[in-house]
């Protein structure tokens, strides 16, 4: 098993990754405060680990709201259903909610546990790849407003994040290309280790070689954690992890979260913030025919292979609600770092939309 920890001053934790966790009885039990326990899964996840989970959590009085699978689900009916279980159910501050299952349990029942009291012991415990790697991590909670995804949220910490790389064993392939989707934008945040480990294991990625997925699965929470540590509240620095991302969710927003997994947007979002820091002489073409070549060996896509129209790509950009302004919010990518960028020059982000319509 291997650790890291998330060093913020108010609430420290630790993140474990390693094989067979859900079995780990003393590791789950330790970060259960109080005698009861609310375990929120989906239909999908439930039935494949939630006994496993249960059975490892010793001593406890157990209960359970299950939801329905999917991003539409992460809303307000959601929320109260877990809110209203906790009250009808006399739940105490100190008692444990315990998320498992993917970013939509994971960002749903975080927002639960910081709203019920203001605020109860709450422990992750990410299921899917993209959990894992990216949204377990960082205390970012929320569920979706029908105008808008993410709209109603808080940061609220967990506990601690339990990894356990043999639910990965389950995943769709698909969900778990789209995974890969968010660890390759740690590689372009600066991780050289994990382009490397990417580039020279492709074939045991597809594999899921359980050994040089907990490497790339660690490196990237270490990533994670330390742009966090430094920036909990995404007053600055935090807003790299959105490399690519400004593109991704126009083209989640055009294509109604219906035709693109996150990380598949995101996979095409960062080959444009590539192209945009190209033509502004950041980098050489040759890391976009990089770049462009791993996403293909990794199954996502390259190009946005749906009709959109760019004024209204362009549009959907500006209501992404990371914008302060009227600018667009872009990560760029520099040989230097990444920078975070107030872009105002439309015509020349209407020439990346087009370069990238197939
Ligand atoms: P998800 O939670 O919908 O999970 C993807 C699919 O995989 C679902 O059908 C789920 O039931 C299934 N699944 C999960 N684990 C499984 C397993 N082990 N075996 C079989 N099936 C499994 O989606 P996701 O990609 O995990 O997360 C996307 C969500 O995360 C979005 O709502 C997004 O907004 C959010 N997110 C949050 C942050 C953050 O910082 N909080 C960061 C990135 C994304
Ligand atoms: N996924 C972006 C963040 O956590 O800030």
């Amino acid at each position: 098993m291997r650790q890291l920890s998330l060093p913020l001053k108010d609430s420290p934790y630790t993140i474990y990754i390693g094989s067979s966790l859900l079995a780990e009885q003393v590791l789950l039990t330790s970060y259960c405060e109080g005698e009861k326990v609310l375990i929120v899964s989906n239909d999908i996840v439930a039935p494949l680990y939630y006994d496993k989970l249960v059975s490892s959590l010793t001593n406890k009085k157990i209960h359970s709201v299950i939801i329905k699978d999917g991003e539409v689900n992460k809303s307000r009916t959601s929320f109260f259903q877990i809110i209203d279980y906790l009250v009808e159910n006399n739940f105490r501050r100190n008692d444990t909610l315990i998320a498992l299952g993917g970013g939509v349990i994971g960002d749903l029942s975080g927002f639960a546990a910081a709203s019920y009291q203001r605020g109860m012991n709450f422990l992750q415990v990410p299921t899917s790849l993209l959990a894992q790697v990216d949204s377990s991590v960082g205390g970012k909670t929320a569920i979706n407003h029908v105008m808008g995804k993410n709209l109603i949220g808080a940061f609220y910490q967990p506990v601690a994040v339990i990894i356990d790389t043999n639910s990965l064993e389950t995943l769709p392939d698909r969900e778990y290309f789209s995974g890969l989707g968010e660890i390759v934008k740690y590689a372009l945040l600066g991780e050289n280790k994990i382009h490397e480990l990417l580039s020279n294991n492709i074939q045991k990625i597809l594999d899921r070689d359980e050994a040089i997925l907990q490497q790339l699965i660690y490196l990237s929470c270490q990533k994670k954690a330390s742009i966090v540590a430094k920036d909990e509240k995404e007053k600055g620095e935090r807003a790299l992890l959105n490399l690519g991302h400004t593109f991704a969710h126009a083209l989640e927003t055009l294509t109604r979260y219906r035709h693109y997994l996150h990380g598949e947007a995101v996979s095409v979002g960062i080959l444009m913030a590539l192209s945009l820091s190209y033509r502004k002489h950041l980098i050489d073409q040759q890391v976009i025919d990089d770049y462009t070549r791993l996403f293909e060996q990794l199954n996502l896509p390259t190009k946005i292979d749906v009709k959109v129209d760019i004024e209204e790509f362009l549009l959907a950009m500006t209501k992404d609600k990371k914008n302060q302004s009227d600018s667009y919010r872009v990560i760029l990518v520099s040989q230097q770092g990444c920078i975070i960028q107030e872009e105002t020059d439309k015509a020349l982000l209407a020439s990346v939309i087009k370069e990238y319509i197939s």
